[in-house]
């Protein structure tokens, strides 16, 4: 199947689901280890945590009793008839008929119970002198103006916003002031090319795209507002014209670099949110209202709206970062590292943590910005209780050495979290030695885009954890590990992961294509009516449950999802490529890391310099995507490994970019390939 989609010609876009590669093997991760710890909580930890093992009992007891209880910590305006309605599965309706309002939950409420001057959100901009304090009082206000500004531009419910900025106070509340109005927000990370923007802004036909002038990047800034130019403009290579949807871009003044600008269409958030009125009646919504819609990849090149909802999103995320990372309001100091333009900065960034009173850290930074201390210093000068991060920093801090976390007071920290990507025991022991004082739990926290909020963690104060381990379903999940058959597989061996059972945070669909939404996760084992999350996972005879990596074509580079087929597009979008293969391969740092064989064009230049060639697709796919998208290694083949059907194996490839011999090429239809591409590629 050949598409055309805003980022280019995908050819064979994998839809089947069949048709996944089989459950990887981690044995240099998993089991090379000779200890098999076991860390029961601490008593002490135990005696004040927010739920303890009977919150398994509970829930198990009456999983549907169990959720219309955790929606009982939300305020609602109206209270809901049903709690599921599963009847259009995979549709799903919870708390059906309630209403409520999610920046109401997040903010307004804290301040009617007394907590105005309670510190929200602690900022700490790149520059090292830079820093702001908001209360939630304060939020409150700005959140106010911007909802009544975005109101005077003629935005109704329903309509769409594009949020492309940094991580600053006012990303907080144009997100909040989205959720107010019940604008569905769609937030693009400010990393991501002027393409995926305009692919994301045209997808969802946004009406309204709130950016910044620039943004810093390890200490110089860096422009943002071109980027959303071109995207919105007809200079892309990928697009007929300029952005129809598109009626406002407001600008919040960040670094001061020159702009260009359209007067009819740009506007500087400092002329025109801070003169509105801080008086604005928030308006329950019905609990099935779409909050926001977030891209994802999925394993065609075209990127996923993920759908979600305001009522069974809030209600997971609020429970979830609750009990798993034990929060107590007004004491925590909570820094969740992931940026907005994640899922994870959307749950546990604001979301999760907002709803429960929290006081957040913001860092709008890189971690090496200006030395390798800066996360520790935050830590330090805030006293950050609670820690949440991904795997990739874990092993970038141990590559840059202990002595560093060593020079500071960490002892604030009482918790630490890790997402993203599957951590490897070693980075997991590191992280309780050096950052938790070899003492504080560590919640591996499983979870996608799509389910919206923690599905597989322990809970710190009831459940043992092993390094490496995400241990087990939460409370009122289903999970199960099943082979190709449906059938359960038993312990030590290795199957997909699907989830049984519906629960409140899960994505309502894929915005604009229901039918992919239905093929995608719910196809595979159509008959169980179970979720395909892509991932495999196997039980250990200890009971306990290890997530092996994707199953699909979807990589994971530093706990960013990219597909291999939207990296492969970008590449063959170039004059000199005819056909490009990707694969993700282990890495010691990113966990994976993006290897790319390509095949040139008969037209292109005998006499081009390969590795100028090579230099020149690593920025296309970066232009066209994102950085995060460049290849480490692109080696220019004279073939590729094909089946005699014409699919290529990436297997062998795989295999190949992991420095594996052999692999089984009888089904090739050419089986001295590889010995080719090992022998006359050329590789950068
Ligand atoms: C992977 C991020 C192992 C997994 C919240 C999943 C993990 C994908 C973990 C979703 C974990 C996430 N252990 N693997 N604790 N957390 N993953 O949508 O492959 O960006 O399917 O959501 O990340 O990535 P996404």
């Amino acid at each position: 199947m050949t598409t055309l989609t805003p980022i280019g010609l995908v050819a064979t876009a994998v839809s089947n689901p069949a048709a996944v590669n089989p459950v990887p093997e981690r044995e240099s991760l998993m089991t090379a280890h000779p200890h098999n710890e076991i860390f029961a909580p601490d008593p002490a930890f135990a005696e004040q945590a927010n739920a303890g093992p009977d919150e398994y009992e509970r829930a198990s007891a009456d999983r549907l009793a169990f959720w219309d209880e955790q929606a009982r910590r939300l305020d609602w305006s109206d209270e809901w008839s049903e709690v599921l309605d599963w009847s259009d599965a995979p549709v799903a309706k919870w708390f059906v008929g309630g209403k409520l309002n999610a920046a109401y939950n997040c903010v307004d409420r804290h301040v009617e119970a007394g907590n105005g001057d309670r510190v929200a959100i602690h900022w700490v901009g790149e520059p090292t002198d830079d820093a702001r304090d908001i209360t939630y009082a304060e939020l409150k206000d700005d959140v106010s103006r911007t909802a009544n500004y975005l109101s005077s531009l003629g935005l109704v419910a329903g309509d769409r916003v594009a949020i492309y900025m940094p991580l600053l106070p006012e990303t907080y509340v144009a997100m909040l002031a989205c959720a107010r109005l019940g604008l569905t927000h769609s937030v693009v990370f400010a990393g991501f090319s002027s393409a995926a923007l305009r692919s994301r802004v045209d997808d969802a036909e946004a009406k309204v795209v709130i950016t910044a002038d620039g943004q810093f990047r390890r200490g110089k800034p860096a422009p943002l507002k071109a980027g959303v130019d071109e995207a919105l403009g007809s200079s892309l290579d990928s697009v007929d014209g300029p952005a129809e949807s598109v009626q406002k871009v407001l600008v919040v003044r960040r670094t001061g670099i020159d702009v260009d600008w359209q007067d009819d269409r740009d506007v500087w958030w400092d002329e025109v949110i801070p003169s509105q009125s801080t008086d604005h009646t928030p308006e329950g919504f019905d609990a099935e209202h779409p909050l926001f819609v977030l891209y994802t990849s999925g394993t065609t090149g075209k990127p996923k709206g993920i759908i979600h909802t305001t009522g069974g999103y809030l209600t997971q995320a609020s429970y979830t970062h609750h009990v798993v990372f034990d929060h107590k309001p007004g004491k925590d100091i909570y820094w969740c590292t992931a940026d907005v333009g994640w899922v994870t900065g959307h749950t546990y960034g604001v979301y999760g943590p907002l709803s429960n009173g929290a006081t957040c850290m913001v860092y709008e930074g890189t971690p090496n910005s200006p030395t390798e201390h800066r996360h520790f210093e935050i830590i330090e000068k805030y006293g950050v209780t609670i820690y949440y991060s991904a795997p990739t920093l874990i092993r970038t801090f141990m590559k840059w050495g202990r002595e560093i976390p060593k020079s500071h007071d960490l002892s604030s920290i009482r918790l630490l979290g890790s997402v993203g990507e599957p951590i490897n025991p070693e980075a997991w022991r590191w992280y309780r030695e050096h950052i938790g004082g070899d003492a504080v739990p560590i919640v591996d926290t499983w979870w996608q885009t799509e389910t919206g909020a923690i599905m597989i963690s322990p809970l710190p104060g009831a459940t043992a954890t092993k390094p490496g381990s995400a241990m087990r379903p939460i409370p009122g999940v289903e999970a199960s590990i099943v082979d190709g058959d449906a059938k359960q597989v038993p312990p030590e061996e290795q199957g997909f992961l699907v989830i049984t059972e519906p629960w409140p945070a899960m994505l309502r669909g894929i915005w604009g294509d229901m039918e992919r939404y239905r093929d995608t996760y719910w196809s595979r084992f159509a008959e169980e009516g179970y979720y395909f999350a892509g991932d495999g996972a196997k039980w250990d005879s200890d009971g306990a449950l290890w997530i092996l990596g994707r199953v699909d074509d979807v990589m994971n580079i530093s706990g960013h999802r990219i597909s291999t087929s939207e990296v492969e597009s970008a590449l063959v979008g170039h004059d000199s490529v005819a056909e490009a293969a990707v694969v993700g391969a282990d890495d010691a740092t990113t966990g994976q890391a993006i290897v790319a064989y390509v095949i040139l064009r008969e037209s292109a230049p005998e006499d081009t310099d390969r590795l100028e060639l090579i230099d020149e697709l690593r920025a296309t796919v970066s232009r066209e995507i994102s950085p995060i998208a460049k290849p480490r290694d692109i080696t220019i083949v004279p073939e590729l490994p094909k089946t005699r059907s014409g699919k290529i194996m990436r297997r062998l490839l795989k295999d190949m970019a992991e420095g594996r011999e052999g692999g089984d090429t009888s089904t090739l239809s050419d089986p001295s390939i590889m010995e080719q591409i090992r022998t006359k590629g050329t590789r950068g």
